[in-house]
């Protein structure tokens, strides 16, 4: 598809760079098909990243997860997935190119600003997770 799944992260939104991320992710090109702030479980948290259960870092990152609020969005764009991942850069800000959203605004591999699906599969899977179908614009 050409869309892609995202949140804004709790340390980004706790820092007050919510609104200059949203301008760079529309600066980009990205149309923004559903946004809101919610805030989550750490047991649901669990349920999105259910894929890196097995992972050594899966329990403090569902504990990060939940510390506060955070922005999901659903964002459309031509070879959305692939494009949002380039503009928010590496997983460790340490390696995340000049220019990208993490390199601008990540703090540490853990709170690293801002999640990008990595498949149209898990973009759609993604956006269900925060959005029904009425919610998508
Ligand atoms: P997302 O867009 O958030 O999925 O990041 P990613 O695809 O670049 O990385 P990945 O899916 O491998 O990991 C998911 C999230 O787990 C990362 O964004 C980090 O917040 C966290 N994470 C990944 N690796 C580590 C690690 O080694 N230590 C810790 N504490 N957190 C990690
Ligand atoms: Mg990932």
């Amino acid at each position: 598809t050409n869309k892609t799944f995202t949140m804004i992260k709790p340390d980004a939104v706790k820092d007050g760079n919510s609104g200059s991320i949203i301008q760079m992710i529309e600066a980009a090109g990205f149309r923004i098909v559903a946004l809101k702030k919610t805030q989550i479980s750490q047991q649901q948290a669990g349920q999105f990243y259910a894929v890196h259960e097995e992972r050594p870092f899966y329990e403090a990152l569902c504990k990060y997860m939940s510390s506060g609020p955070i922005i999901p969005m659903i964002l459309e764009k031509e070879n959305a997935v692939a494009d949002f991942r380039k503009l928010i850069g590496a997983t460790n800000p340490a390696n995340a190119e000049d220019g990208t959203i993490r390199k601008l605004f990540a703090k540490s591999m853990e709170a690293n600003a801002i999640h990008g699906s990595d498949s149209d599969e898990n973009a759609t899977i993604e956006g269900s997770f925060f959005f029904s179908g009425t919610e998508q614009y």
